[in-house]
């Protein structure tokens, strides 16, 4: 049975550390229902990660629904939470169109958004829709062009922001919100304030769980994986090395084996080769 939100909710309430990850395609989804994910979230982060762009920005819905689709194939179990991206959600019929076709053709089960103020109708308007919408606060990557890739509300308004919308994403019916890359502190006191659960992304351990992507946490990139992620599994490096075994083993003719082919019938043979 898939969890549902009132599940993602029950676990805050039990004081149980949420853990959620990325996902975009059915290998990760398989992966991460066998390691037991309770939720995985279809980022749009897909576009760095998976398409290689710099940012999230050329996300397209259409991108979003394919890696939905595939992560709904692979996962039996998780809450499957799928971002809206860039510009998708910008006024209410938008968002409520956007939803649509991540709900129906994507067969997401939630969906999140980012924003405070600016995005309360829509989430509003979703809500009252059906649509379960997580919420997504402090650096907002959709608006890197605009904030910066720095730590958000380390002033006194801005924290006091933060602290204002993620009480309106609350009241507005979101039934979760992610806050990346804010201090520590800071985050611990939403998680406090808030009854619905706090993810926090760079947010420290005070949330109620906490999000990474995929890539990152198995170090699938060269170099060191961004300050808020560990690696827990380098196996990027180990993929480079079967890769390079693999070729080395064509290259020297020692791959394929007879036990990776099969043979036929020596009189058959005989009789299309004479043909
Ligand atoms: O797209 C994504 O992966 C995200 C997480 C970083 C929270 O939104």
């Amino acid at each position: 049975m898939r969890r549902t939100i009132f599940d993602f909710q029950k676990m805050k309430q039990d004081g149980e550390k949420i853990v959620m990850l990325t996902a975009y395609d059915y290998p990760s989804a398989l992966l991460a229902e066998r390691a037991e994910i309770p939720v995985l979230l279809v980022g749009d982060s897909a576009g760095m990660v998976v398409h290689g762009h710099d940012t999230t920005i050329p996300v397209t819905v259409d991108d979003m629904i394919g890696h939905a689709r595939a992560v709904m194939r692979g996962s039996r179990s998780a809450l499957v939470v799928v971002d809206m991206p860039f510009l998708s959600y910008g006024d209410v019929p938008q968002a409520l169109q956007t939803a649509r076709r991540l709900m129906q053709e994507g067969g997401a089960p939630a969906v999140k958004l980012e924003g405070g103020e600016m995005v309360l109708p829509a989430v509003r308007a979703l809500v009252a829709s059906g649509v379960p919408v997580m919420g997504h606060l402090g650096l907002t990557p959709q608006s890197q062009h605009t904030i910066g890739l720095r730590v958000q509300a380390k002033g006194a308004e801005a924290a006091g922001r933060l602290i204002r919308d993620a009480q309106a994403l609350e009241a507005a019916g979101a039934f979760g919100v992610v806050l990346e890359v804010v201090p520590a502190e800071l985050a611990a006191h939403i998680a406090g304030l808030l009854t619905i659960p706090v993810i926090g992304i760079g947010a420290g351990a005070g949330c109620d769980g906490q999000v990474q992507v995929w890539h990152d946490v198995l170090g699938l990139f060269e170099g060191r994986p961004p300050r808020h992620a560990s690696v827990f599994a380098p196996i990027g490096r180990q993929i480079e090395d079967g890769l390079k075994e693999y070729a080395e083993a064509v290259r020297m003719g020692t791959f394929p084996t007879k036990s990776n082919s099969s043979s036929m019938d020596p009189e058959i043979l005989r009789e299309v080769l004479e043909s």
